[in-house]
């Protein structure tokens, strides 16, 4: 079962080991790499700060991944995106999928959201395929918008509505509720 829990200070090991990992580094576009007080202060930030919210979602019951969105106190009820699956073992086997539904839930449902987006890399295939696969709608290709390890890379942007969601949610959900990676929303 996947499911999400609010992002805790003490979760900030292992989510710097996460990041550090190149297997998910090489598809962040933050553009160094935050030493450890750095990363320390961004997990407390992220804890912490109304304008974020993370979550980390778990695999039967052991943290697997985070998701994040970011600029909740905007005025245009937008936020950005982001996420990582940080159990390598976990990659690859529904967990993303599953987190996207219950992340979307939230961002919708919960939080009241009108949109959410994504930057990705243009060559990240499986964000792009498995956002894709939730739905999200390709807005746009930016050429050279972002800087990793000095070289210009392109990347994607991604956007999905609260009415898009509502639309498209109950069947995105289905499979995953009848696989039993999620659980029927309350
Ligand atoms: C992107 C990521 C979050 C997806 O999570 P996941 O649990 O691996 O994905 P899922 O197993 O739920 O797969 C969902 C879909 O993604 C696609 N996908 C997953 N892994 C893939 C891969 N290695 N190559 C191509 N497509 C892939 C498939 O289309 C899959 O759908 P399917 O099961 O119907 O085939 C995860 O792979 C990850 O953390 N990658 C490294 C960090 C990263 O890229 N984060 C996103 C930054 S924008």
């Amino acid at each position: 079962m996947i499911e999400l829990r609010d992002l805790r200070p003490d979760d900030a090991d292992l989510l710097y080991a996460w990041r550090r990992d190149p297997d998910v580094r090489r598809w962040m576009s933050d553009a160094d790499f935050p030493d450890e007080a750095a990363h320390r202060a961004w997990v407390e930030r992220l804890a912490a700060d109304p304008d974020r919210h993370g979550w980390i979602i778990t695999r039967e019951g052991s943290p697997a991944g985070l998701l994040t969105l970011t600029g909740l106190d905007g005025p245009h009820r937008r936020a950005e995106w982001n996420w990582l699956v940080g159990d390598a073992e976990a990659r690859g086997r529904g967990v993303g999928r599953a987190a996207q539904v219950l992340g979307l839930d939230r961002a919708f449902h919960e939080l009241g959201l009108h949109k959410v987006f994504a930057e990705v890399l243009a060559d990240n295939d499986a964000a792009l395929k498995a956002q894709a696969a939730a739905g999200f709608r390709r807005e746009g290709y930016l050429p050279g918008h972002v800087l990793m390890a000095g070289e210009p890379r392109d990347v994607v942007l991604l956007g999905m509505t609260a009415e898009m969601w509502a639309a498209k949610g109950d069947a995105i959900r289905a499979p995953l509720l009848q696989a039993k990676l999620i659980s029927p929303r309350s």
